[in-house]
């Protein structure tokens, strides 16, 4: 039976500011990105999501959006927008963009508006008096509340140039359907949802327990019930087109069967797993959290790294040389994503094997979170340096020659440009090319389900249908169990033994 392109999707995340600077300011663009979709089509990718480009005043990197129809000259126009997609759907890719309707920029007409006193109704604003009107905190630190002169306070969860929507209000549901169909009609293959667990906030905006505050299931900031009824109406508008247009929810929540309920038929198409994401190196977790996920949801995502998170290189133990185990690691954690069911999201650079940049200088930082954290918190620029194309230095072909981009790259980058890593069978995105490669061939003639297989308990041995994943979480090398031949091992496979920090695909017809 032919299953819709999403449910097995192999999904490219472009950071849009960081992957490719056609315009020569330093910054990414839509051009820049079309010029590097030969490199993802090779690669072996099925779609791309783009991060917002949308007109924004760039608090939090474009998460704060200004106007929800357009295209930032940061990144170029509509026309280069629609010269993407026409060029990524030549070459076989889909396109995914992201939506932010938790919270629009204070710069958006509608706040713009709400502080002259019109509309208030369209965010959340509350009287306070000296102070806040409730205890809530900013995600990105600091109270979640700030004062507007008339002394009335507004609620943002995150950054305060990102004002809270009043989804209570009929007019959010009807723009943001609005927004929705100007990007359908544009042809995009699908929407990534920006904090989907968000946009309603309990009645009363109760005081609320700091642990209660966090990403959770249950609690009076996060997840209520009322968000599912725009996630039905949304997906009323993606069915009323033709083709199969999708929407993943970015859905942080502390159980599986909660991630479910984003998944039910008449919601979202996907919802990120961050799961693993969150998991340490270790197989008896990864084993749960694969057994926890199949059970909960139909349509299953994977998903190592983004633009959120420390870079999994890292997050696996530092490093990219031979005595440390952070590069192996994160190829084997690849090998075992792909080969399970569902859909995998990679982030940009993780074919190059990247690791977080760690010491960027102070004065270079832009992520509100280091900044309203007064630098306690490092944020999240570490993982979002503009990839290395080719070259010896910086700019490394992500911009011109002799423009600097809006982050530095480290000098130990040399050696992980594109360019060298795609003329050497040994390197990182000669793997993942590989895999990918691997996993395309494999289309359609493998198992729903995963049948586990006896293991010693640091090693994980799955099947699904004639492949078996192997993967070696441990500090000994452990026996292959019986098979054909190898398909692809994230290190090279000797002999009958899978050592640590590495896994392989097994075929048996
Ligand atoms: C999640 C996005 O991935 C992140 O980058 C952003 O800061 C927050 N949502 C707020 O929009």
């Amino acid at each position: 039976m032919e299953i819709p392109w999403w449910r097995d999707a192999v999904v490219y995340e472009i950071y849009v500011r960081s992957f490719a600077d056609a315009s020569g300011d330093g910054v990414g663009d839509l051009p820049g990105i079309r010029q590097r979709l030969p490199y993802l089509a090779e690669l072996g990718v099925d779609a791309i999501w783009l991060t917002p480009f949308y007109r924004s005043p760039m608090a939090d990197g474009g998460y704060d959006v200004a106007d929800y129809r357009d295209v930032d000259p940061l990144f170029g126009t509509l026309a280069d927008f629609d010269a993407l997609v026409a060029e990524a759907h030549r070459l076989g890719l889909r396109v995914i963009v992201d939506i932010v309707p938790n919270h629009s920029s204070s710069e958006h007409e509608w706040f713009q508006a709400a502080l002259r006193g019109e509309g208030r109704e369209r965010y959340m604003f509350r009287d306070g008096g000296d102070l806040p009107p409730n205890n809530w905190q900013s995600t990105f630190s600091g109270p979640a509340w700030t004062k507007t002169p008339d002394g009335q306070w507004y609620l943002h969860l995150f950054a305060s140039g990102q004002p809270d929507f009043n989804w209570r209000n009929p007019e959010v549901h009807a723009e943001f359907l609005d927004v929705l169909r100007f990007w359908l009609d544009r042809e995009v293959d699908g929407f990534r949802i920006d904090v989907a667990m968000g946009l309603y906030k309990a009645e009363g905006l109760p005081d609320t327990p700091p642990e209660d505050q966090a990403f959770k299931a249950e609690s009076p900031i996060w997840g209520r019930p009322e968000v599912h009824e725009v996630y039905r109406e949304w997906r009323k508008v993606l069915d009323s087109y033709p083709g199969e247009r999708m929407a993943i929810g970015e859905v942080w929540t502390d159980s599986a069967e909660d991630l479910a309920l984003y998944v039910r038929p008449d919601e979202l198409h996907q919802s990120f797993n961050f799961a693993w994401l969150e998991a340490p190196w270790s197989a008896p977790a990864f084993r749960k959290i694969i057994d926890d996920t199949l059970d909960a949801v139909t349509a299953p995502t994977w998903v190592l790294s983004n633009h959120d998170v420390v870079r999994h290189v890292t997050r696996y133990g530092e490093g990219l040389t031979d005595s440390t185990p952070g590069l192996a690691r994160g190829r084997a954690a690849l090998l075992a994503m792909l080969a399970l069911p569902g859909s995998a999201y990679l982030y940009q650079g993780e074919e190059l094997g990247l690791p977080e940049v760690k010491d960027l200088p102070p004065e270079a930082r832009q992520d509100p979170i280091f900044v309203r954290s007064e630098g306690r918190l490092p944020g999240r620029d570490g993982c979002r340096v503009p990839l290395p194309w080719s070259g010896a230095a910086e700019p490394y072909g992500f911009s011109p020659d002799g423009v600097r981009p809006w982050l530095p790259q480290p000098a130990e980058w040399a050696t992980l440009n594109a360019e060298r890593q795609a003329g050497d069978p040994g390197s990182t995105l000669s793997f993942y090319q590989e895999a990918l490669r691997a996993r395309r061939a494999l289309r359609g003639s493998l198992d729903d389900r995963v049948t586990w297989l006896e293991s010693p308990a640091d090693a994980l041995f799955f099947s699904r249908g004639p492949l078996t994943c192997v993967i070696n979480c441990g500090s000994e090398p452990v026996q292959l169990p019986p098979h054909d031949r190898v398909l692809i091992g994230s290190a090279p496979i000797e002999g009958h033994l899978l050592l640590p920090d590495t896994a392989a695909w097994l075929y048996t017809p």
